[in-house]
């Protein structure tokens, strides 16, 4: 039987770049893809193949699934991992600035799917894992924009689960909580380019050294990269794995708890009553 093929997004860092290097263990033909290709020389002295690749780009990811198409005539699974985190308050937080995050985690997982599924309904099997977030099923204050695109992730993902299942392919969640990765960098990055408002700012000042504290202990990502490597092994993959303690937490939280309850919880743990 030939070895399976996978094409990892954002494989240049965190998550993409353990579980890519994870497979290439494993046996299994490994294509990564990000922008910083000079990221991903790890990657190819162990055997992977790095793809420079933009998943807001079509010209990009067409030409990426191409060229794998060409070197290797299948794909078995497609990892749509690449994505960052931008914060910001609903009130004066530009639209256009969050469109960007929009494109990469939203657009950027169905661009990438569109260019892959024609492959793998050919094929007539094939696996799609989709990184969502705990803050896909919750939302909370500042993370709003976040949240939504990955509340979109997720909506996205259940329907095409239901729409490819019967040409065998499956389609499986991740819902991490905190993990250390090249995360919190961009999204600390990214808060030196907002303007949260006179009315705002003291949240926001409180809230940083919160964030800052909950990534230095932070767990590393070999169980979010475990349950990855599950959704493309299993032959019928849980259709959500939601990775950490937080994330099992909040996520069954929400469910128990009433709105206002949960609102309390969260302003209190975050720093902003
Ligand atoms: N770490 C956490 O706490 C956490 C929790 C829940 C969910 N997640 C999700 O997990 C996924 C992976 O994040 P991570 O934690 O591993 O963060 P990371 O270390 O910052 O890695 C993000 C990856 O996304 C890639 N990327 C960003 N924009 C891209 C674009 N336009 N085109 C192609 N690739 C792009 C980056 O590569 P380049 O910059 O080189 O292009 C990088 O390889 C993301 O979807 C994130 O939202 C993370």
């Amino acid at each position: 039987m030939s070895k399976k093929v996978v094409l990892i997004t954002g494989a240049s860092s965190g998550f993409g770049k353990f579980t890519a290097l994870e497979l290439i263990k494993k046996g299994y033909v490994v294509y990564g893809a990000a922008r910083r290709i000079e990221h991903m020389k790890e990657l190819e002295t162990t055997g992977g193949f790095a793809i420079k690749m933009d998943v807001t780009s079509d010209e990009s990811v067409e030409a990426g699934v191409q060229q794998i198409i060409k070197e290797q005539g299948q794909i078995d699974a497609l990892v749509n991992n690449a994505g960052f985190g931008s914060y910001g308050f609903v009130e004066t937080t530009n639209i256009d600035h969050m469109k960007r995050m929009f494109e990469v985690n939203v657009w950027g997982t169905v661009r990438v799917s569109q260019y892959v599924l024609p492959h793998m309904r050919k094929q007539g099997k094939g696996s799609i894992v989709n990184l969502s977030s705990i803050v896909g099923k919750v939302s909370t204050a500042f993370l709003g924009f976040y949240a939504a695109s990955k509340h979109a992730v997720e909506a996205l993902s259940d329907a095409m689960r239901q729409e490819v299942g019967r040409f065998g392919i499956n389609v499986s969640i991740i819902e991490p909580g905190a993990f250390s990765t090249g995360f919190d960098g961009v999204v600390l990055d990214e808060l030196k380019l907002i303007k949260a408002g006179e009315a705002y700012q003291p949240i926001l000042d409180s809230f940083i050294p919160y964030f800052k504290k909950m990534y230095e202990n932070a767990p590393t990502p070999e169980p979010v990269v475990k349950a990855i490597i599950s959704a493309i092994e299993k032959s019928k993959p849980k259709t959500r794995y939601s990775v950490g303690v937080d994330a099992k937490g909040g996520i069954m939280m929400k469910g128990m708890l009433g709105d206002r309850t949960f609102d309390n919880i969260m302003l209190g743990q975050m720093k902003m009553k």
